[in-house]
């Protein structure tokens, strides 16, 4: 059917295949990752940090239950010592527990009514507050400026051998995930963490073989894809990644930039793609700091705060199925995106915490947020 013959809303309704994996997601609105803060944490016990807590599992299941149709798990980071802030569920494989009996509740909540489940791996690197880690590894040694209420570490470089180590690591985590019954993973590559501080010239000073051309910058990122790929080498394990269109910040990552890293990373074997923007100095995927993002006409008129980027990043594509997260809070203007071919499907983050059954209730037309509804941290929590 195409686009011009269906009903807004029913757009939305519409499933849509992921190529390489042959795995359908049953219908266009999704979860993208939004940290939970529902795992253990105790300094004096780091062995037992990132654990899942029971309402980890409730909250899936919740998600689950309000009909989102693909269900991305917040950041889980590789290195229990490097958190992109308390409370975050960890898998390290020094953590004592068993990591695939501590996922597999959760995955198999997620999964109950036909949602695709693809849990979010990440490093910070410099992007880790100095209260919980005041020695992050990156890139390079650039340090982030204080930002988001938070100071942040000098960071060191990761030497070759810490680089490969930390792509273990992720390896290792996409392995606990696929057998605790994952879809595939999503990597955590916006908002400024590892991937991004790879890609960007303005934390990558690197003089060897990871640092300078966008070629060597990009190295990182696709060397870790293709090592998750051979340590699950089945075309049905997905491999999607958020992605920033823009850090927008001068001398960072450009949208130019990201259109040839977007291409390369479908070539490599990325399956879905969730466009987000911005880093912790620049955080654009906030929708409230940034004014003269938030007071960009497009933003006004269409809701979204990166579909002018989105769309042109789905241009480049050929295989992998695209969607855009940040502002979307009306049922009619993520059908229209939808209907007319701009992107593939819509991402939910603020608005299905604060209303887990919203994908349901847009789905029945029922639907609106207004933006001032929905602030950063959870109402139940101000
Ligand atoms: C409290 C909070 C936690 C977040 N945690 C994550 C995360 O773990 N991973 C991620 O990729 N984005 C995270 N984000 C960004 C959101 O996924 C999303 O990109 C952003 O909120 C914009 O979408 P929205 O307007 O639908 O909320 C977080 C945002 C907030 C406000």
């Amino acid at each position: 059917m195409s686009p011009q013959n269906i009903s807004p809303v029913s757009a939305l309704a519409q499933p849509i295949t992921l190529k390489l994996s042959g795995k359908v997601i049953p219908n266009r609105l999704y979860r993208t990752p939004l940290s939970e803060y529902a795992s253990s944490y105790d300094e004096n016990n780091i062995e037992s940090t990132g654990r899942p807590l029971p309402r980890y599992v409730e909250l899936y299941q919740e998600l689950a239950d309000g009909g989102a149709g693909l269900i991305c798990f917040g950041n889980i980071p590789v290195d229990r010592n490097s958190l992109e802030n308390y409370n975050n569920a960890v898998l390290d494989p020094r953590n004592p527990w068993d990591p695939v009996e501590a996922f597999r509740p959760a995955i198999k909540a997620a999964k109950s009514r036909g949602a695709l489940c693809l849990p979010q791996l990440q490093y910070p690197g410099r992007q880790v507050p100095d209260f919980i880690n005041p020695h992050p590894k990156s890139s390079s040694d650039v340090q982030l400026e204080p930002c988001l209420n938070k100071t942040y570490g000098k960071p060191t470089p990761l030497s070759k051998a810490e680089i490969k180590e930390l792509i273990g690591r992720y390896v290792w985590a996409a392995g606990v995930l696929a057998e605790a019954g994952a879809d595939g993973i999503i990597l955590h590559a916006c908002h400024g963490y590892i991937i991004n501080q790879f890609l960007s010239p303005k934390t990558n000073k690197r003089t060897d073989e990871y640092g300078g051309s966008l070629e060597n910058r990009a190295r990182f990122v696709l060397e870790l894809v293709n090592a998750i790929k051979a340590k699950c080498p089945s075309r049905r394990f997905v491999i999607a990644a958020k992605l920033s269109c823009h850090d927008f910040m001068e001398g960072g990552q450009s949208f130019a930039e990201q259109c040839v890293v977007i291409k390369w990373l479908e070539e490599a074997g990325v399956d879905f793609f969730d466009i987000s923007g911005g880093t912790y100095a620049t955080p654009a995927w906030r929708g409230n700091i940034m004014t003269e993002l938030a007071e960009r006409p497009s933003r006004k008129e269409r809701g979204s705060y990166f579909i002018e980027w989105a769309q042109e990043l789905k241009k480049v594509l050929s295989r992998a199925v695209i969607g855009t997260t940040g502002g979307w809070r009306d049922s009619h203007r993520m059908a229209e995106a939808v209907a007319k071919g701009d992107i593939d499907m819509c991402g939910l983050g603020r608005p299905l915490r604060e209303d887990p059954y919203f994908v349901n209730k847009a789905m029945r037309e029922e639907v609106r947020f207004s933006e001032c509804d929905i602030p950063d941290v959870p109402k139940s929590k101000l």
